[in-house]
């Protein structure tokens, strides 16, 4: 088999990652399509992408070569260009979040069991070398079960932009609880994916109309565009194994700074991975922390874990883990049923907060 060819939909912010992942892991981008052409012609050119389309329907068939097809767009796109991608007999890379809710989520999920091809999801701080560190010490019994845990990514003043597609729920499906899913989906991951049975959340908008809330990363403010999600989002929820966990998500709240964080208790030790920002939103201004907390001969003993710095997150090594993932060479980091699982607690946070009650999963 020769190299994996790939076609990328959305020459926007993250797609120098995913390019790069593909890159490093031996694949070949053969194509790439955006609505606006010359932004993917911008991006690809120097790259060495030879073909550009306006979108995939003509990607599909002007380049049928290619074996896996990567999603990089506004949310609201994810769910058809998805099962489009894979009803024509192609692997799936997509974005976080999944896609807008639970449902298009499963209509996902389906369609990949139809065709028999590989989807994931860029779900990429499973990816960072802390969360593999962690799962070294969970798989091996050290950790033992996780009783409870805590993710939080909270920003002080991170609002990606005013009025383009981030701040529009209609496209985007909600603010930072569906934008920053990475430690509740790494705190899931690191519990092993339990099923819940409750939630318990509340969201807040303060903050949504102030410039001085601005991060210094996201998309241009669109002039007369639509601002109506959520600013933050706090939530508890319990599972059937007896677990729980605590989520905290913020673009804008009054922090000391930016905290990107799991922390958990297990019935043998306890850890957290973290990271701290000098500057909310820009990772070149970061701290990692990543430590295991247990009890040996009596005495009280902390791991303090040293691993090699990962300014991207995991964002380059989870591109690598998917074309691995196609080939055979590795297994999935994750799967569209965890990302099921993932959505429909997002659902039920939103339900819950809108209703002020607990919702029962
Ligand atoms: N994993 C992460 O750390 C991370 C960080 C930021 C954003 N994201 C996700 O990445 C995705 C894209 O975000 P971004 O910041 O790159 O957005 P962006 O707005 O910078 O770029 C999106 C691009 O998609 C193009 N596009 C829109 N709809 C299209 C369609 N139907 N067909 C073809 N092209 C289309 C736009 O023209 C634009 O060039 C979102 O789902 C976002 O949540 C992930």
């Amino acid at each position: 088999m020769g190299p994996v060819k790939i076609g990328i939909v959305g020459a926007g912010g993250m797609a120098s990652y995913h390019f790069e992942g593909f890159a490093r892991a031996g694949a070949e981008v053969v194509a790439m399509a955006d609505k606006d052409t010359g932004r993917a012609r911008e991006f690809g050119e120097p790259r060495g992408i030879r073909r550009f389309y306006a979108g995939l329907g003509d990607m599909l068939s002007g380049s049928p070569e290619i074996d896996a097809v990567s999603v990089i767009t506004p949310n609201k796109f994810h769910k058809p260009l998805v099962i489009e991608a894979l009803e024509q007999g192609k692997h799936v890379y997509c974005e976080k979040p999944p896609a807008l809710n639970a449902a298009e989520t499963i209509a996902m999920q389906e369609a990949a069991e139809r065709a028999g091809k590989i989807l994931m999801f860029d779900l990429n701080n499973r990816a960072r070398p802390e969360a593999k560190a962690i799962m070294y010490y969970i798989k091996n019994g050290k950790v033992g079960k996780i009783n409870s845990a805590q993710a939080t990514w909270i920003r002080r003043n991170g609002i990606p932009g005013f009025g383009g597609w981030f701040t529009n729920k209609a496209i985007s499906g909600g603010g930072p609880l569906l934008d920053l899913p990475h430690m509740f989906d790494l705190a899931l991951y690191f519990m092993g994916y339990p099923e819940p049975d409750y939630v318990l959340a509340s969201v807040f908008n303060d903050f949504m109309g102030s410039r001085a809330f601005k991060g210094p990363w996201g998309i241009p403010d669109l002039k007369g565009g639509v601002t109506d999600v959520e600013s933050a989002c706090h939530a508890f929820i319990t599972f059937k194994t007896g677990q729980c966990l605590m989520v905290r998500s913020s673009w804008a709240e009054m922090n000391e700074r930016e905290v990107v964080s799991v922390t958990f208790q297990g019935q043998s030790s306890g850890g957290k991975i973290e990271r701290l920002f000098d500057i909310d939103g820009l990772d070149g201004t970061s701290i990692d922390n990543c430590a295991v907390f247990t009890e040996e001969n009596g005495c009280q003993v902390d791991y303090h874990i040293k691993v090699e710095k990962d300014e991207q997150m995991g964002r380059v090594t989870q591109a690598v883990n998917f074309v691995d993932a196609v080939t055979g060479k590795d297994a999935p980091l994750n799967t569209p049923a965890q990302a099921v699982i993932m959505m429909k607690l997002v659902d039920a946070m939103y339900e819950s907060a809108a209703a002020a009650k607990p919702v029962k999963l």
